[in-house]
């Protein structure tokens, strides 16, 4: 080889320019190398088997909510103010009466362990190492005593779901209060099962099965199938009787008949502060702060039920405003980064909830992963309160936020 100037080059000069490639990242590189919540996507699809992913990745129907839900962060802008000392960002707030140091809370999510044995004991421990709420699903794998030991410093939800047998959902809520959780949060948006087709056409049964298919998928992914089958089976943990069929698992979780008695009968019964998730109207937010939640989800289960339902993030403004100071606020679907919360925390929302985002980082790499997923948010949300000349999450209001129109043609049909 030659250069311009027609000299000859010597392998010596360029070796330190050729960097020796490592066949083989281990998992604390390959987290570290992790920029993202993107990039944890991409490593939790490689190392989970597809089903599994997709069990976390996927959403309802056509999967459209969701895509609007993420697109409608993509059209938002951050105004910034210029010539304002940004030398200390403090991205801590408030949330349900306890500090958090970021707007941020672990969303419930239902048969975490799935992604990692560690599951809600790992999502737990980094909520209190991060300083932030973390939610716990009646669907959940861990029980709630577990939880409570493992993240004893950690605010931490009950979310909810009454179960025709209303005897057993009162025991769920009693003991939660019993185990010290600081919230309750009622999930209103699944009176019947939301349909995901990507886990029907994986034939995706709970627990995972040992057949033809997944044996096959074992060779893949040999380390998560260690995982399950050398811990603690796989279970329900706040079920009495494990479900036999999917069918059978929501007749058992879920009531088509849940209303608002049941919300006036959970407010008897939890102290402390109730929170209804899956609201996406005024008027249902007004509805329920009437009858005493104290704060709402502005939320769409993350495009996993009403496929075509509202889209969050349009729908929060009139939900804030309605709500006013009677009640707290919250916003989950879709959020992948820190701009995202911030645009949500500007718009009115007290936190935001991630379901995904932590998921991703629990098949990426377990406890580490989840880590990693709270470490790119926090640092997402205080570079972009800085580029924005906000110090303080107080400083961020709606003036601080525009949402681009999307050009005609493609403007969804619907909205706030
Ligand atoms: C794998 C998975 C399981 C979930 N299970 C529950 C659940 O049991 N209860 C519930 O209220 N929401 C559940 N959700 C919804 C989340 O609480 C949250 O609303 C949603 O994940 C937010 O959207 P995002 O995933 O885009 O952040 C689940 C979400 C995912 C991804």
């Amino acid at each position: 080889m030659t250069t311009a100037e027609g000299r000859s080059v010597r392998w010596a000069e360029l070796r330190p320019l050729l960097k020796p490639r490592r066949p083989q990242l281990g998992p604390t590189e390959r987290l570290a190398r992790a920029a993202t919540i993107a990039d944890l996507r991409a490593i939790a699809r490689r190392r989970t088997p597809r089903a599994v992913f997709d069990y976390a990745d996927g959403a309802a129907e056509r999967e459209i909510g969701l895509r609007r839900a993420r697109e409608a962060f993509e059209r938002v802008e951050l105004v910034p103010v210029a010539l304002h000392d940004v030398s200390a960002v403090d991205p801590s707030t408030t949330i349900l009466g306890r500090r958090s140091e970021l707007p941020l809370a672990f969303a419930p999510t239902g048969f975490t362990r799935l992604f990692h044995p560690d599951g809600e004991r790992a999502v737990g421990r980094v909520a209190e190492r991060v300083g932030i709420p973390t939610a716990l699903s009646t669907a959940g794998t861990t029980t709630i005593e577990a939880l409570a030991e493992a993240a004893a410093g950690a605010p931490k939800w009950f979310q909810v779901y009454v179960q025709p047998d209303r005897r057993a959902t009162g025991e769920l809520v009693r003991r939660a209060q019993a185990a010290g959780y600081d919230a309750l949060v009622l999930t209103v948006d699944v009176p019947v099962a939301g349909l995901r087709l990507r886990d029907v056409r994986h034939g995706l049964v709970f627990p995972p099965a040992l057949t033809a298919r997944t044996l096959a998928g074992i060779a893949r992914h040999p380390s998560w199938w260690l995982g399950v089958l050398t811990t603690e089976p796989l279970r329900f943990a706040s079920l009495e009787h494990a479900p036999t069929t999917v069918a059978d698992l929501a007749e058992r979780m879920f009531d088509p008949a849940l209303a608002e008695a049941d919300l006036a009968w959970l407010r008897e019964l939890w102290q402390g502060p109730l929170v209804v998730k899956g609201i996406l109207t005024a008027d249902d937010a007004r509805r329920v702060v009437d009858l005493g939640a104290d704060a709402v989800v502005v939320s769409s289960h993350g495009g996993r039920q009403l496929d075509l339902a509202p889209t969050p993030l349009e729908a929060l403004p009139s939900i804030v405003e309605a709500v006013g100071d009677r009640a707290e606020v919250h916003l989950d679907s879709g959020i992948l980064t820190g701009a995202d919360v911030v645009a949500a925390a500007a718009l009115g929302a007290r936190a935001c909830l991630v379901g995904r985002a932590y998921c991703y980082g629990l098949m990426a790499g377990g406890e580490r992963g989840v880590l990693r997923a709270a470490e790119i948010l926090r640092s997402e949300v205080v570079r972009t309160m800085a580029l924005m000349g906000a110090t303080s999450v107080d400083e961020l209001g709606p003036e601080r936020v525009r949402i681009r129109q999307p050009p005609p043609g493609r403007r969804p049909a619907t909205g706030g």
